[in-house]
């Protein structure tokens, strides 16, 4: 549907989708890379402390003592941190802040989509760049391209790859002077961070987020981390009051109950070493290795086997036309229920 008022864009835009509404309790959700637990810590502070909340009150305007509370755990300076309703909003706000009108924008795919979609929104030009066969970075071609461009968009480790970046390749793409938004959505799961290439670097931004080891993608938090002058350009342009009181207190206890994310993150990875040498095993798929909560598996006939799974009661990520899918790992019962299903198809051909 159209309206008269819209603008031009807007016809090359659909609303954002994971394709599926799950309204169904009893399917198996590992299509949104989501964790599999919850923190019942900190839902039993809030239970505890709701009724005291000052709901009738504006939160703190600069979000100061949150930032603050995220820079101690990082080891940085309140200024160097911006947070955000989900790291989308963050996305969003780098795109407000400094994609002007046909700024080319590098964006290494296949990726999250949302860069593309931000970049066009603010009128920036999305200049794609196919990863490598083997999912790594096209490093001469981004340095050849990066001559023209703004910005680039990495995202280590990749959705939906689930590939990490070597810092050598970043630090090669940072000398170049453009501005670097490292996506670290997923680091928790991999064993390696950019965060400290900020001390030597003032044109990159780091973003995280809490939606996906500390398992709180239903309060949408999530932040950046960056220098303060690009910090404080940021602010200029994200919405006041951008996050609520909440979600707020929900960030301060996830890293007051950082064992959570830990101890989660341990046994993902456990279940991600089952899941993909289970996967491996499996004639007709061809698991990618992953740094992150998910595996990327390339199929002859993707939509056969998303189809076959969900009708099994198990919603994977399905990409309209391409020869893969992705399965984010799940706990372990969930993984085995995958697995024997995945089995069964196969078997079934
Ligand atoms: C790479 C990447 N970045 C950012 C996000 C958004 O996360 P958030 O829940 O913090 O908005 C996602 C969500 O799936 C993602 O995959």
């Amino acid at each position: 549907m159209k309206s008269k008022f819209d603008r031009d864009l807007l016809d090359t835009l659909e609303p954002y989708s994971s394709e599926v509404s799950v309204s169904d309790t009893n399917i198996i959700r590992l299509h949104a890379n989501e964790l599999p637990w919850k923190n019942e810590a900190i839902l039993w502070t809030l239970h505890e402390n709701i009724l005291e909340m000052p709901i009738n009150r504006y939160p703190e305007v600069t979000n100061s003592y949150i930032r603050g509370r995220i820079a101690d755990y990082l080891g940085f300076e309140k200024e160097n941190v911006l947070v955000g309703n989900g790291s989308d909003e963050i996305i969003d706000t780098i795109g407000k802040a400094f994609i002007s009108t046909l700024d080319k924008v590098l964006i290494p795919a296949p990726t999250f989509s949302l860069y593309s979609v931000i970049t066009r929104i603010y009128s920036g030009l999305p200049i794609v760049l196919p990863l490598n066969l083997d999912y790594t970075l096209p490093l001469e071609n981004i340095l050849s391209e990066s001559k023209n461009a703004k910005m680039i968009i990495i995202c280590s480790p990749n959705n939906p790859t689930g590939v990490q970046y070597s810092e050598k390749e970043i630090k090669e793409i940072l000398d170049t002077g453009i501005l670097v938004i490292l996506d670290e959505a997923y680091s928790e799961f991999s064993d390696q961070s950019g965060l400290h290439l900020l001390d030597h670097y003032d044109n990159l931004i780091v973003m995280k987020t809490f939606s996906k080891a500390f398992g709180l993608a239903g309060f949408r938090t999530g932040y950046c981390v960056s220098s303060e002058t690009l910090v404080e350009s940021m602010s200029k342009v994200i919405l006041p009051y951008n996050m609520n009181t909440i979600s707020m207190s929900v960030i301060d206890l996830a890293i007051k109950h950082e064992d959570f994310m830990k101890v989660s993150v341990r046994k993902i990875k456990e279940n991600r070493k089952y899941l993909y040498g289970s996967m491996q095993e499996i004639k007709g798929i061809n698991p990618i290795p992953s740094s992150a909560n998910f595996i990327l598996f390339e199929a002859e006939d993707p939509k056969m086997i998303y189809q076959e799974l969900l009708k099994r009661g198990i919603l994977i990520r399905y990409f309209e036309g391409k020869k893969y899918l992705r399965v984010t790992v799940g706990s372990y019962e969930e993984c085995v229920k995958f697995i024997t299903n995945l089995r069964e198809i196969f078997d079934g051909c």
